[in-house]
């Protein structure tokens, strides 16, 4: 199970990430969470303790295997360097491990305008392709914002994308954008994930407001976020609610794709 999360800024990716990547590792299953948020936050909301995050560095800011594996020099352009990296034991050495679920943080590529080659951005592509089309574990991606960045070979490899809202029209707005995106690119199975609903009329607001795309589930507004949050614990633990609606999800996703 291979899986894109996205939505706007804000609206939970990363909660939602992390509570069906405990969701997932509840069932036995192994888990590759990838935090592709260039100011990395997944690992706390895993809640991965600080010193296991300490413990790892993003891959775009690894300059030595960049070197290494592409022969050139992170943040140089033009030039010659390897565009088929090896890339199949990193997501092994370099990544960090709590219960089962493997954390990989991608970093931020400084993109110096669209359509930039650098040797980072080489092996951060080769590194996704390569986690979607040879990995047997379930795989979570927490994009920072549209798909702009999930390459068509990539996202030829998603089983599904959730895109998350709030009972917003802001939000679903931008859920609308991101499904006219990941149809440019040819995502099929798009799913949207009400995320901070309050009560029914949150839920009514956002299965009316869809932009077409059926809702996969919702993720009750809770303050054990917060909570989780400020004492570093794992929300998964400290909320039945909210696991057992990740639960759902996942449940979801097993009769759809498995289908
Ligand atoms: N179910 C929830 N209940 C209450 N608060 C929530 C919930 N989900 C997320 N939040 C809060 O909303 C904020 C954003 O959450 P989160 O980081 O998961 O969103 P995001 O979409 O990943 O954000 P970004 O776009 O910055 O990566 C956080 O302060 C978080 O505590
Ligand atoms: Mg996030």
């Amino acid at each position: 199970m291979k899986l894109a999360i996205t939505g706007k800024g804000g609206v939970g990716k990363t909660t939602l990430t992390g509570l069906l990547a405990y969701a997932y590792a509840a069932q036995g299953r192994k888990v590759l969470a990838i935090d592709a948020d260039p100011s990395p936050c997944l690992g706390d909301a895993l809640g991965f303790s600080k010193e296991t995050l300490r413990g790892i560095q993003p891959i775009a800011e690894m300059e030595e295997l960049i070197l290494e594996r592409t022969g050139a020099q992170k943040g140089q352009y033009g030039g010659y360097f390897k565009i088929n990296p090896r890339v199949d034991d990193i997501p092994d050495r370099f990544s960090a491990l709590n219960r089962d679920i493997k954390l990989l943080q991608l970093g931020s590529v400084d993109t110096g305008g669209s359509g930039c080659i650098c040797p980072e951005s080489v092996l951060l592509k080769s590194l996704v392709t390569n986690i979607l089309l040879a990995r047997n574990e379930v795989v979570l991606m927490d994009m920072y914002a549209g798909v702009e960045h999930l390459g068509r070979a990539t996202a030829d490899s998603v089983d599904a994308m959730l895109i998350v809202a709030e009972p917003t029209a802001r939000s679903l707005g931008t859920a609308a954008q991101i499904r006219d995106l990941a149809g440019d690119i040819k995502i099929t199975r798009l799913f949207l994930v009400g995320s901070k609903v309050r009560d029914e009329s949150d839920r009514e607001f956002i299965q009316k407001n869809s932009p077409g795309l059926n809702v996969l589930g919702f993720i009750s507004a809770d303050p054990a976020v917060l909570e989780a949050d400020r004492n570093g614990l794992v929300l998964y633990d400290l909320a039945p609610t909210l696991a057992a609606e990740a639960q759902a999800i996942v449940a979801a996703l097993d009769q759809i794709i498995t289908k």
